[in-house]
């Protein structure tokens, strides 16, 4: 049977978010953008009433909220703003190799960290010349006595400037393709780490990004996630886990962006009645919420799959490529419903297409998730097929050492 309904418990997480989006991210959202300002006086408050790190299992610190909870929270947060809400959610994408690879030790430690304090991770995986094709990363780890020595550049580093660590993914065996990947917990302090450049972006100008390099930088072997050479499977999955977050994260630019052109077409008036009242600006306010709506079920779909511990890849994939796309759609028709209003920065719709741009393109960008729905498809694997690895690392994660046998096939 299918029901729809949230839990009680999901549903006062939501208000509590939906109230922490109205009140603390809303108000400074447009002032945040104009400058680019780090909020980090939302990520103190957002953290000590519980909105981040949701995903961190009790014995780590965190509450260990399902993934729906956490998709639910992801919408209201691009509701308020959705640089502000890349920078709250950017630690769930740094800590998910980690609660997925990670030793018992590493998590404790890792983990923990976030949970005590409000600190941040960041999630290294793209580099200048390997964006959508993870495994032409040039960044190398070689193993010397019990530690690797990495050297590379990642770019385009969420919470960059201001991450405590980074999960760091480079080539353990430079000829093997993506099999030759392998990922690391690095200190943001270790010596050899540099912050070397902040970007000024187009949209989500209060979230940080930056480019972080590391130059004969020491890692203790233990801080190894999952198998050396087993990193590239280790960012697949982790991504699987994040990706409804982040199609969340547009349902919310979309639905913002829907009320406001919703509104303004109520006030003004044109023709001698309120715009609403012209079918062309009524059948564009449809299309918007039945975007808005289609979205969010395709969020639920792949975020209940992840909880019923099933693979979600497809449905992932469905909901960022949908949901994104359709932010940008939604978000580009408010601008138009405004008219030339909506072109002017004191009219608050720009901001939403300039920052739905940004959610086709990060976390694999839209002809990615095409690419990932298209092989799913062809090759005619089942959604809720279970992998071996996807078996033995969730057993790892459950605690459950004798499924750890089973063998990975990489
Ligand atoms: N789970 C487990 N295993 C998976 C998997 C998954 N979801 N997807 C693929 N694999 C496995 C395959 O089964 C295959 O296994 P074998 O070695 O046993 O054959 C292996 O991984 C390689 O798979 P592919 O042949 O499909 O790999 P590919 O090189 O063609 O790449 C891709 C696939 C989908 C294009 C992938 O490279 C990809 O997702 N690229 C986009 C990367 C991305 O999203 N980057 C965003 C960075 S994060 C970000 O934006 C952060 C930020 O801070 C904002």
């Amino acid at each position: 049977m299918v029901d729809l309904t949230l839990t009680d418990e999901q549903q006062d997480l939501r208000e509590l978010a939906h109230s922490f989006a109205e009140k603390d991210i809303r108000k400074v959202a447009w002032d945040y953008d104009k400058d680019g300002t780090w909020p980090q006086d939302i990520i103190e408050k957002a953290w000590e009433i519980g909105l981040m790190n949701t995903h961190i299992a009790e014995e780590y610190g965190g509450p260990g909220l399902d993934f729906l909870s956490g998709c639910l929270i992801e919408e209201e947060m691009g509701w308020g703003c959705s640089g502000i809400g890349t920078s709250l959610m950017a630690n769930g994408l740094a800590s998910a190799p980690i609660t997925l690879g990670g030793s018992e030790e590493t998590k404790k430690k890792y983990l923990g960290m976030l949970a005590e304090a409000p600190k941040l991770a960041s999630f290294c995986l793209t580099e200048p010349d390997a964006g959508s094709d993870v495994s032409g990363m040039k960044t190398r780890a070689v193993k010397q006595g019990d530690k690797y020595v990495l050297t590379g550049s990642k770019c385009f580093i969420t919470n960059g400037s201001y991450a405590d660590y980074f999960t760091v993914y480079a080539k353990t065996d430079p000829e093997a393709g993506h099999r030759g990947i392998s990922a690391f917990v690095v200190d943001a302090d270790s010596p050899g780490v540099s912050v070397d450049k902040k970007e000024d972006k187009m949209g989500q100008r209060a979230s940080n990004t930056a480019t972080i390099s590391f130059s004969d930088t020491e890692v203790p072997e233990g801080n190894l996630l999952g198998e050396e050479n087993h990193g590239f499977k280790l960012a697949m999955m982790t991504l699987d886990r994040t990706r409804p977050g982040v199609a969340a994260m547009a349902v919310g630019i979309g639905k913002a962006a829907l009320e406001f052109a919703s509104d303004y077409s109520k006030e003004r008036v044109q023709f001698g009645v309120p715009i609403a009242m012209h079918q062309a600006v009524a059948f564009m306010i449809a299309d918007m919420a039945t975007k808005v709506e289609a979205g969010r079920l395709l969020v639920w779909q792949s975020a209940v799959l992840l909880d019923q511990g099933k693979r979600n890849t497809l449905a992932a994939s469905h909901a960022k490529r949908f949901s994104a796309d359709s932010a940008m759609e939604i978000a580009t028709d408010a601008v138009q419903v405004y008219g030339g209003y909506g072109f002017i920065k004191e009219y608050p719709v720009e901001k939403l297409m300039r920052d739905a741009k940004i959610m086709q393109l990060y976390e694999g960008t839209s002809q990615i998730q095409r690419l990932v729905i298209a092989k799913e498809l062809l090759m005619g694997r089942q959604a809720d097929e279970e992998t071996p690895e996807h078996k033995a690392l969730k057993a790892k994660e459950n605690g459950k050492a004798e499924t750890e046998k089973e063998p990975a096939t990489a």
